[in-house]
């Protein structure tokens, strides 16, 4: 059975001109990007702020169509639920470590008419969130510690990114973190399909061909798990 998953980028605007962000995100658009990966931090789940849902508000009236995957690097997921739904946000990705209620935080997320992605930082093993991998749309599997843009890599989170794929052949795992044309050939290899840049693609002067490199890495991975299968 072919894999079900496909490849989609999703550039993170953080270390872009947050003073232009709607053009920002209408260039990567233009260059190919699938999706936007807006990283949401509030001083106290992370030790930085960036923004909320009034400038996702302001986002959404001039960027109409675009998925928003919301990376919520927050203390308290529950309460940005309805005003980033409002705002029009697609997706709510909340971190495990942020809540002792994931299902009702999940439940919560889908009545609002979102999509439900969870995020797992480097240190949380990843059979942490196994048991809700069923009702989430997403894993969200973190290749830095949340916080800044530009930072390492870390391989060593590849094997929770392989475990996910080998039980769940379907499901959307996204990676976060140093992602760029020399690190996705062990995220692809991994399994994940969702793939957050943000400096490798921001900082290009051809972000149309940072984003081909990555494509082409997750879809050739992909075509050579279907042939092993
Ligand atoms: C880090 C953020 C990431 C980050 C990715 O806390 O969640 O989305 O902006 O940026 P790069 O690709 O530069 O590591
Ligand atoms: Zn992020």
């Amino acid at each position: 059975m072919p894999a079900h998953y496909e490849c989609m980028i999703g550039p993170s605007i953080l270390n872009s001109d947050l003073s232009v962000l709607a053009d920002e995100c209408q260039r990567v658009l233009d260059s190919g990007a699938d999706y936007l990966h807006l990283d949401v931090m509030d001083g106290h789940f992370v030790p930085n702020l960036t923004f909320g849902h009034p400038v996702v508000q302001c986002l959404r009236k001039k960027i109409q169509t675009a998925f928003f995957d919301m990376h919520m690097m927050v203390a308290d997921p529950e309460k940005w639920i309805q005003p980033m739904a409002d705002a029009g946000a697609n997706q709510y990705t909340f971190h495990i470590e942020a809540t002792d209620k994931p299902k009702d935080v999940i439940r919560l997320i889908k009545e609002a008419g979102m999509k439900a992605g969870i995020g797992v930082k480097p240190k949380t093993p990843i059979d942490v969130v196994l048991p809700y991998v069923e009702e989430a749309d997403m894993i969200l599997v973190m290749t830095v510690e949340p916080g800044f843009g530009g930072q390492k890599f870390m391989e060593d989170m590849m094997p929770k990114v392989e475990k996910l794929r080998s039980m769940y052949q379907s499901l959307d795992i996204e990676v976060d973190g140093g992602l760029g044309p020399a690190t996705i050939d062990m995220a692809a290899k991994a399994g994940a399909n969702m793939i957050v840049s943000g400096s490798a693609i921001m900082k290009s002067d051809n972000q149309r061909q940072v984003i081909n490199t990555l494509r082409t890495s997750v879809n050739e991975h992909i075509q050579r798990a279907n042939l092993n299968r």
